[in-house]
């Protein structure tokens, strides 16, 4: 299946591999037409339920590249390792864990050496003298902007405990094994959140962000019984954590994480305290107690995320005994609203469709096509995930009306071209 969808992403202008011409390198990706506008969608999906509909929720961008002490603080520089084994027999390099019982996983053989500390954060130089002084890291995860500006947010915001500091922005990680398409790379983007809460509610914080962020995945679309989620037994918690969950999805390669749910106690803001020398407590006005917030984040892929819509949506169908592939994207995250098409390309349907995606461009993404059978179009947009179909034809001359058809069901009516735009809208919002 995985394969199948690969190569749909590519068809269809989704994904493709980075510097394809050149061989690719590996694990990296881009988005093309369609991906882009998913992608999008995703994330102005995330950022609109995570701060615009919430009082208690604000924003933040931070740069990729930050002090180099912050990393030593975070414990990233220490702690951010993965076990590196290498197979003598065959040169395969795999993290430890995947060398099950001492044993390569591509040749079998036993003679494996034993498991290196790898730090996955990738360096880079700032400035043009490449020496240890000038070392910055690409940042492994968005997080820590969030928590070296906890101040900087507080103050102007006018915040109060509990509150949150939301983040979408690209994280990098030297993954030793990369790989299922763009579900594990080097080079992807996150979107996390992190709550301040007082010490001592923090349990109950966790269990209202895991009930929240869950509920967030149904509304995505996302078929319910393919979510669940995992506490991290105490030996994988990671090492600010206290305790942990992942909200995972089922993909055709098993059961597999698509969001942390962690209680970060107050090890993030208390290291960066103790290594910058500030202080970074809260004083509650109205209890009179200065205390340093607990943290529940939630962190969440925006490429996982995707793959993981993709996956969900998939489905092959057979109508009127031929195949048919369908995207059953959710309305609100597809990344094209509608198809137009003339029946034919004559007798002035052209210009007349032209002047139907005209009316609907302002108000959705609307994608015209003129080219080939209209089963054919109906099919290329199904692959897309188009929710409707709108097709121009010789009525439309005659009584101003066109026909919508349905992605899912394939049922079609006929709509006033006026009455087009608000009844397309009230679709989409779910209306
Ligand atoms: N700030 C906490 C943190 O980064 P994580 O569990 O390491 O926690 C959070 O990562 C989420 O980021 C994951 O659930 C996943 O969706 C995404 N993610 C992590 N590593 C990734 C990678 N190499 N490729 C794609 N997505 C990744």
């Amino acid at each position: 299946m995985m394969d199948t969808l690969v190569s749909l992403c590519k068809r269809r202008g989704f994904i493709f591999q980075s510097s394809e011409i050149y061989g690719g390198l590996n694990s990296c990706w881009d988005y093309g037409p369609l991906g882009v506008e998913l992608k999008n969608n995703i994330k102005r999906f995330w950022w609109r339920s995570m701060t615009q509909l919430r009082d208690d929720i604000v924003g933040l961008d931070a740069a990729i590249l930050m002090h180099p002490a912050v990393w030593v603080a975070s414990g990233h520089v220490e702690q951010f390792t993965d076990p590196l084994v290498d197979c003598r027999s065959c040169g395969t390099r795999v993290r430890g864990d995947e060398a099950a019982e001492g044993k390569c996983p591509r040749c079998g053989s036993r003679e494996i050496t034993a498991p290196r500390q790898f730090n996955l954060m990738f360096k880079t130089f700032m400035g043009p003298v490449e020496e240890e002084g000038a070392i910055v890291y690409l940042r492994p995860e968005t997080a820590q902007g969030i928590y070296v500006n906890f101040l900087n947010v507080l103050t102007p915001s006018r915040r109060k405990v509990p509150f949150g500091i939301a983040q979408i922005g690209k994280a990098f990680r030297n993954e030793i094994s990369p790989g299922n398409f763009i579900f594990r790379t080097r080079e992807f983007e996150q979107m996390e959140m992190q709550f301040f809460v007082r010490p001592g509610t923090d349990g109950e914080w966790l269990e209202r962000w895991k009930a929240e962020r869950l509920a967030w995945y149904a509304e995505l679309g996302l078929r319910p019984e393919r979510l669940r989620l995992h506490r991290h037994p105490n030996k994988e918690l990671a090492h600010y954590a206290k305790d942990a969950y992942d909200i995972e999805y089922e993909f055709p390669f098993g059961w597999k994480e698509l969001e942390g749910i962690h209680n970060r106690t107050d090890y993030d803001l208390s290291r960066h305290g103790r290594h910058a020398g500030k202080d970074l407590s809260y004083f509650d006005g109205e209890t009179g107690e200065r205390y340093i917030p607990f943290i529940i984040e939630t962190s969440a892929g925006v490429d996982r995320t995707l793959l993981t819509c993709l996956v969900d949506a998939y489905r092959e169908e057979e109508v009127r005994g031929e195949k048919r592939v369908v995207l059953r994207l959710h309305p609100r995250i597809a990344p094209m609203k509608a198809g137009v098409f003339p029946l034919v390309k004559r007798d002035g349907l052209p210009e007349l469709a032209r002047r139907v995606e005209h009316l609907l461009r302002p108000r959705m993404t609307v994608f015209y096509d003129e080219s080939g059978s209209i089963g054919r179009r109906y099919r290329r947009q199904d692959e897309a995930g188009t929710p409707f179909g709108v097709t121009v034809d010789s009525q439309t001359l005659a009584d101003g009306t066109v026909t919508v058809r349905d992605r899912d069901t394939m049922a079609q009516e006929r709509v006033k071209i006026d009455d087009l735009p608000a009844l397309l809208e009230r679709r989409l919002s779910g209306s």
